[in-house]
């Protein structure tokens, strides 16, 4: 089965609270997001948002700028449904990241669990050019991957699990870390998942 397929097929199955990346709020997240007190039109992107409320949580926050990408459309339509009469304010793009040619820059990029599927190589050079090609210099990027020594798979599919070595090996040169957070994500059935959390900026 493709990667699309894969993705459809889970969200048709499943109500989206119940997949085991759901977060009731993405508090860590928004806390990265929100820390560099940026301006309300800073351009941000969620990565493979799926159908978390990150969205709706940034939009009520007053940032006008916000993509939404996922390869899923059934996942975006979750999102826009949460986000209701305001949906048309949001950029919406069905698409595989690494094949994202982006409209605009943007000033944060955040990913949660996205990255970490990409298990060949050829996929993570073509993510990092994507995002080299679409972050600001001196924006941010915000990284979330389950830790070393976390899950070895989601929703069914091999995953990568990143420390800050391996994920910086990926990276190159262009990013400086800021902080680094670690997570223990419950799932919905009650299994707990090890994430690493990091947040870069992109210096060159
Ligand atoms: C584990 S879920 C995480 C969803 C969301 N970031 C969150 O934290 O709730 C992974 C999401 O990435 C999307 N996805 C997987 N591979 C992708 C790709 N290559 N390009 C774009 N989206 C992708 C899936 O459809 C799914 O919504």
């Amino acid at each position: 089965m493709d990667k699309k397929s894969h993705w459809e097929n889970m969200y048709a199955n499943r109500s989206p609270d119940a997949v085991s990346w759901f977060q009731l709020e993405p508090t860590l997240s928004l806390e990265l997001i929100t820390k560099e007190e940026l301006s309300t039109e800073a351009t941000i992107i969620d990565v493979g948002g799926g159908a978390s409320s990150l969205g709706l949580r940034l939009f009520d926050a007053g940032y006008k700028n916000l993509t939404i990408l996922d390869i899923s459309a059934i996942a975006l339509s979750h999102a826009k449904e949460a986000l209701g009469e305001f949906a048309d304010k949001i950029e919406w793009v069905e698409e595989d990241i690494t094949q994202f040619a982006a409209p605009h820059p943007y000033d944060v990029w955040h990913d949660r669990a996205v990255f970490h599927f990409l298990t060949e190589s050829e996929d993570r050079t073509k993510y990092i050019e994507v995002l080299n090609n679409s972050l600001n210099i001196g924006g941010y990027l915000l990284l979330a991957a389950f830790a070393i020594g976390g899950p070895e798979k989601c929703s069914g599919l091999d995953i990568v699990q990143y420390d800050l070595d391996t994920l910086t090996r990926e990276l190159g040169n262009g990013y400086r870390l800021l902080e680094q957070r670690s997570e223990l994500h419950t799932t919905p059935d009650g299994k707990e998942q090890h994430f690493n959390y990091f947040r870069f900026i992109r210096e060159h």
